[in-house]
């Protein structure tokens, strides 16, 4: 153990089972070996490790570095983290590495490699969320100015085109991506240098690491530094809303799928059968990005419980950080792949969809604006309409006929009962018709781009 000179005994089995955290920092062995080398050239700069000193714990990282690569590295029965553990084979290396952790403590390094680490993570999602978005975009495009019914109260509403539907998805996943960049943004600041809490009594330049680093900026109070874990909170945010719009996209494609519905038939390749009914086909993979939302939100949830009411500074429930963003990523990054395929492979039944979105009903909105264009009142109109379609569901006659014969409306208004006639004239801004969905397509494609340098950053 490296801390073992205080003790007599070594720590009970239980107490290590309990304490160790290798088991799942393991993967921050990376990022770790990255603040070890920052850490180990601001010393030399400052005069705390000699030219050769430095050099010497620098080629130990490179070599430790490539034996974890390669999967040659040997944990020791002492590792209690993965901090302890590089440290203690950059020792046996070379004893210059007995000086590394000179004026560092774990508190500030686990910090800096945790927001290492975060911060690849969130730039991988924030790509892989608009590798989705680039799918969504793509089936727009395709669909042209196919329509279905649009819903409230999941009750037909209005008929919508398609393109207009999957980028109602788009431009939520574009907020992920801002959430997730803003979260980067955060994390983005080093700890390292504020020692366990209270900084140090030689003379280092946290400024220094911090460049070496490429982090944005460096902390402004050592306290704060090692106890501050908003930053995971954040990114944890980030996925969990994420994780509620892949939900949302979930959902309408398993309703979707469903047989009453029938607007899409997800193709081989992410669809699942059953063991028992031969004749089933499966959304499972929708499902799941329903499902694992639960999840996502639970991790949030755990870490900020973990976080209420700890006293200043380094606790080890701080420990509790990892597991849950780890986890937050591994599913968040699981769920955007496939999701992103059956996404794109899906196969649209736009006949269906527009036998749904058929029903004349859909109509009564376009026609009772059609009579404010024409001079009368919305809330006259309104009721001039409803009480047509009130007569046709009576049995009356067709709405179709009503309208024709009616004498405010006739036949000029009947052929808006056409849902593509009606739809080619919503084209108000940020609307379903066919040149405010041009517009809208050109906007999503340029936030695309530039949400792509930003990830890029
Ligand atoms: N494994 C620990 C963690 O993840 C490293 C920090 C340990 N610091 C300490 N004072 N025991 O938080």
């Amino acid at each position: 153990m490296l801390w073992s000179g205080r003790f007599e005994r070594e720590p009970e089995a239980a107490v290590r089972a309990l304490n160790d955290s290798l088991r799942f920092d393991q993967r921050l062995f990376e990022t770790d070996i990255a603040g070890s080398r920052a850490h180990a050239e601001m010393l030399g700069e400052v005069g705390l490790l000699t030219p050769a000193e430095r050099d010497g714990i620098l080629s130990a990282l490179d070599w430790v570095e490539a034996e974890f690569q390669a999967g040659r590295f040997e944990f020791a029965p002492g590792d209690e983290d993965i901090h302890t553990a590089v440290e203690r084979r950059v020792t046996e290396l070379d004893p210059a590495g007995a000086k590394l952790h000179t004026g560092r403590s774990r508190n500030d390094q686990v910090a800096t490699a945790f927001r290492l680490w975060t911060r690849g993570a969130l730039s991988d999602l924030a790509g892989l969320v608009l590798d989705l978005q680039a799918a969504l975009l793509d089936r727009a495009v395709a669909a042209d100015l196919a329509f279905l019914p649009g819903y409230t109260h999941l009750q037909q509403a209005q008929p919508v085109t398609l393109a207009h539907h999957l980028l109602a998805h788009g431009w939520a996943l574009a907020r992920d991506v801002d959430r997730l960049l803003d979260a980067r943004r955060r994390a983005d600041v080093s700890p390292l240098g504020a020692g366990a809490l209270a900084g140090s009594s030689l003379p280092l330049d946290p400024p220094d690491a911090a460049r070496r680093l490429g982090f944005a900026a460096v902390f402004d109070n050592s306290l704060d530094a090692v106890s501050d874990r908003d930053f995971a909170a954040d990114a944890l945010y980030a996925l969990a809303v994420l994780g509620v719009h892949l939900s949302r996209i979930g959902e309408e494609l398993v309703l979707w799928a469903s047989t009453e519905v029938g607007f899409v038939v997800i193709d081989d390749g992410y669809a699942t059968g059953s063991s028992m009914m031969p004749q089933k086909r499966n959304p499972d993979v929708a499902e799941l990005a329903r499902g694992k939302a639960g999840r996502l939100v639970g991790h949030l949830t755990g870490l900020l419980t973990t976080l209420k009411g700890l006293p200043l500074t380094y606790n080890k429930d701080l420990q509790e950080d990892k597991e849950p963003l780890f986890d937050a990523v591994d599913t968040a990054r699981l769920v955007l792949v496939a999701l992103e395929g059956m996404v794109a492979t899906a196969a649209f039944d736009t006949e269906r969809m527009a036998e749904a979105a058929s029903a004349p009903e859909l109509a009564a909105t376009d026609l009772a604006e059609w009579l404010v264009g024409r001079g009368t009142a919305f809330r006259d109109a309104h009721a001039a309409v409803g009480e047509l379609v009130r007569r046709a569901a009576a049995g009356e006659a067709s709405l179709a006929e009503l309208v024709a014969a009616d004498r405010r409306l006739g036949p000029e208004a009947a052929a808006l009962l056409d849902p593509a006639r009606s739809l080619a004239r919503r084209n108000t801004h940020g609307g379903p018709g066919p040149e405010a969905l041009a517009a809208q397509i050109e906007r999503f494609r340029a936030r695309l781009d530039a949400d792509r340098d930003w990830v890029r950053g």
